[in-house]
């Protein structure tokens, strides 16, 4: 019989361009349930109101998006281990009256890079555009397979180093951190390219030259209007290129499996979410 499973959104602001209600509307048929999932732009400063008011009133889990996944990460009684690693909550579920924290978006992008892709990252020289918090996010799942070199480049230097500096005294060694105009970066070569930057949002030049394409592998964590950097690297030369929409739904279904316990096939949802956008 079909259960009404409570209800759920994704919070952020802007957020009237997600996608992440048809995903969870798609997870649930798949299950055989409903869910009532909903889009819901929410003020950083109304952040707390609103969640201690949508557990109040039958909120079974929230999705945060950008610009509320540290707040959601303060407000959170209980982390797992990879909010805590990057100090930031996509995925909120209530357990017996406390908020649970979790951040899906590393599984998410491993799942897809790997089980989607086929792509290995173990020994691969990786270069990861970006230093924000999109970055941060599947930074530390991506050492965790062993890379052979990581080079984070960043338009703001001191951030980039900031970043490798926080990982060389975390457990991870050779990590560097240079901005995108430094010459030591010119001088590289990469096998696998991630773009973490927001520059695609902004209709901003590419953050590298066309140069660096030359056999490498290309995955861009935005989709759709905002995937630029994969739409450049795919007809500049690249070896393949991979837009983020992929981690998108993977993070969505591990959310999903966390609030239920269920956790969807994602083959079809991969295969009706690209054909609706016609990507
Ligand atoms: P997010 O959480 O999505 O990563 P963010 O924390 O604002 O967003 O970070 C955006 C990232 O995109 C930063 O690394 C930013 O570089 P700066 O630290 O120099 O701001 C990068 N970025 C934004 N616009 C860019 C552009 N036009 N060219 C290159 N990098 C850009």
């Amino acid at each position: 019989m079909k259960k009404r499973l409570g209800n759920f959104a994704v919070i952020g602001d802007p957020v009237e361009h997600s996608l992440s209600p048809k995903i969870h509307n798609l997870f649930a048929k798949q299950h055989g349930n409903q869910i009532e999932y909903e889009k819901i732009r929410v003020a950083k400063g109304l952040f707390v109101a609103f969640v201690e008011d949508f557990f109040s009133n039958r909120g079974a889990g929230l999705n945060i998006t950008l610009p509320l996944k540290a707040e959601a990460f303060e407000i959170a009684d209980t982390l797992d281990e990879d909010s805590k690693s990057c100090q930031a909550v996509n995925t909120l579920k209530p357990v017996n009256g406390k908020l649970s924290g979790f951040n899906t978006d590393g599984v998410g992008f491993l799942t897809d890079l790997e089980a989607w892709h086929g792509i290995a990252v173990k020994d691969k020289r990786i270069l990861l555009l970006g230093s924000g918090g999109a970055a941060k996010g599947i930074v530390r799942p991506l050492l965790s397979r062993e890379p052979k070199t990581l080079v984070i480049a960043n338009r703001t230097h001191a951030s980039a180093r900031a970043l490798a500096d926080q990982l060389n005294s975390e457990n991870f060694i050779g990590i560097e951190g240079l901005g995108l105009d430094d010459t030591q970066l010119m001088k590289k070569r990469f096998d696998i390219i991630i773009n973490a930057t927001s520059a695609g949002h902004k209709n901003s030049e590419m953050p590298i030259d066309e140069n660096f394409l030359e056999d490498a592998i290309c995955y861009d964590l935005s989709y759709g209007p905002a995937a630029s950097f994969f739409r450049w690297a795919e007809s500049s030369g690249a070896k393949r290129s991979i837009d983020g929409l992929g981690m998108l739904i993977e993070q969505a279904a591990k959310s999903y499996e966390i609030w239920t316990g269920f956790s969807p096939n994602t083959e079809s949802v991969r295969a009706r979410i690209r054909n609706d956008l016609g990507i």
